[in-house]
């Protein structure tokens, strides 16, 4: 199929709210979540800490993502890649 989209982290540093959409990163891929915000177990507030930047410190400190079926939710909102 066709190359995923790619964007830099500026770029997915600019979607760090609902209203300019929602973006995080795992590893080199770009997700934009903005549509799973209302339904994270964890809540809004906490989700939106990692918003417009990269997942990573967040789950260190979270193990509760460390799980394969964290990581299918998260892949069905990926956008592209870094
Ligand atoms: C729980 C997904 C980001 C904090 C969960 C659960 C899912 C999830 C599916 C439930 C896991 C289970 O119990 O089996 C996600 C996704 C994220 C994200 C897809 C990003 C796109 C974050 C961030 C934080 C966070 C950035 C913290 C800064 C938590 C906490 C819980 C949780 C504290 C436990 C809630 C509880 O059981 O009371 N998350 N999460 N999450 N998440 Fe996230």
């Amino acid at each position: 199929g066709a190359p995923p989209p790619v964007f830099t982290r500026q770029e997915v540093g600019r979607h760090r709210s609902l209203a300019e959409r929602v973006w995080v990163t795992y590893g080199s891929e770009v997700f934009d979540i903005t549509d799973f915000v209302e339904q994270h177990p964890g809540g809004q507030s906490k989700l939106l800490l990692a918003a417009g930047g990269a997942l990573e410190p967040f789950w260190a400190m979270y193990a509760v993502h460390n799980q394969p079926h964290v990581l299918e939710i998260l892949q069905g909102y990926k956008v592209g890649e870094l």
